[in-house]
């Protein structure tokens, strides 16, 4: 019995192992999604989930892996993380081959290959394209309280206000780190716009990122902290979702995985549950691409289901099959629409708008705006200020003090 089991946990060279951390409902409903394509083909699975949302505790799962020299065979990854792990001679396989008989350079926009191909190498396969400044409303609630969509910071912040004082949660949060920096993509794009966003989260600029303008940004997350519950800290963001979902609460800024929640639930969007960018920041996209890296292993049959599973993941039938159920949008910019839901068909002329308008940007909350141990400085300068330890004034002045310490 014991025998049968180590096995039955053992990949076969002709399996993949695959780390991640998509274990809420709308993420694990996805990922069915690519275990079954990938069973019909004959490619076994070997699941290595790590729960924790935005995957810290994935990266670090990885780095014990990997320095144990038993490397999953593909990992989920975001951004900088790609580019780090590139960076180690002699770790990563190379998916050039299926590539280029598969044209991605054509159909994978150049925000993405950035981290899928760094060097000219493609060492990763996008699966998705998510955005961070979305704002998830339950309708029945707002229906009920008399609240219309807000278009303004300041018709949101009522709409909020009234939320709380009828006695709903009016902001759905889990105190996290990742959630307060998922929040925080927004309240900088809000108080200025695209350049300022890059000016401080991209190019970290120390003048942008202790400016006043960083001030204001700060007091914009002390106002979403007026309107979270007593119980919010530690909670995980997808019991935050379900908040919204049961009517419990009004409004939940997340990502768009948020949705794979509602669709998972059999809510529909319009009918029981609104989705639109947090406002103050329409016409800007805060976006995270999901990749699946492939790890160097010792088998050669490894490599060609490492490359079934490339091709599978970007073939356009499974970006539809996958992201309709996601809640993210295609990684490749070839996909029709008309299959997809409303919030999805907003998201992808949002984000084809943006791209053309220069204005798509990469997460800082994801790890698509700067290295992993920035985003982690940030990171706990803007927890520590949600929490109440720094005024929005000294906020400003520790998160130049920790951009420039961690650089
Ligand atoms: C993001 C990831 C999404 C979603 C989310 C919450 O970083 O890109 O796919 O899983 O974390 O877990």
């Amino acid at each position: 019995m014991a025998l049968t089991m180590a096995l039955a946990a053992t990949a076969q060279a002709e399996d993949v192992e695959v780390l991640h951390w998509w274990t809420a409902g709308g993420e694990a409903a996805a990922l069915n999604v690519l275990k079954d394509d990938l069973q019909a083909q004959g490619i076994g699975w070997l699941d290595m989930p790590v729960a924790g949302g935005g995957g810290e505790a994935a990266m670090t799962a990885l780095r014990a892996r990997v320095t144990a020299g038993d490397a999953p065979t593909a990992v989920q990854m975001l951004g900088f993380d790609i580019l780090d792990w590139a960076n180690q001679p002699d770790v990563l396989a190379d998916l050039s081959a299926v590539a280029t008989a598969e044209n991605w350079d054509a159909v994978i926009p150049a925000a993405i290959q950035k981290f899928s191909k760094p060097n000219g190498t493609w060492i990763a396969a996008p699966v998705n394209v998510h955005s961070t400044n979305w704002v998830w409303a339950n309708k029945a609630v707002l229906d009920e309280l008399g609240i219309a969509e807000p278009t303004t910071w300041d018709e949101f912040i009522a709409a909020l206000q009234t939320a709380k004082d009828a006695g709903k949660v009016a902001l759905a949060h889990g105190g996290q780190p990742w959630q307060e920096a998922t929040i925080f993509d927004s309240a900088v794009l809000a108080t200025g716009g695209a350049e300022f966003y890059q000016k401080s989260m991209i190019d970290l600029d120390p003048e942008a990122l202790g400016s006043e303008q960083m001030v204001q940004a700060f007091d914009k997350m002390a106002q979403m902290r007026s309107f979270v519950d007593d119980n919010f800290s530690g909670r995980d963001w997808n019991l935050a979702s379900a908040m919204v979902i049961n009517g419990e609460a009004a409004f939940q800024i997340m990502g768009d995985w948020a949705k794979g929640e509602f669709i998972n639930a059999g809510k529909v969007p319009g009918t029981d549950f609104l989705c639109f960018r947090v406002p103050g920041t329409e016409g800007n996209v805060t976006f995270n691409s999901d990749q699946f890296v492939m790890f160097k292993q010792a088998e050669d049959a490894a490599a060609t289901a490492q490359n079934a599973m490339a091709t599978a993941i970007e073939s356009p039938a499974f970006q539809i099959a996958f992201n309709k159920v996601k809640g993210s949008v295609p990684a490749r910019t070839d996909v029709p629409s008309d299959e997809f839901d409303d919030c999805a068909k907003k998201g992808m002329e949002q984000l084809a708008a943006a791209a053309e308008a220069g204005t798509l940007l990469g997460s800082m909350g994801h790890g698509h705006a700067n290295p992993a141990a920035v985003k982690n400085a940030m990171y706990d300068v803007i927890t520590a200020h949600f929490n109440g330890e720094y005024d929005s004034a000294t906020a400003a002045e520790e998160l130049v003090a920790a951009v420039e310490a961690a650089q």
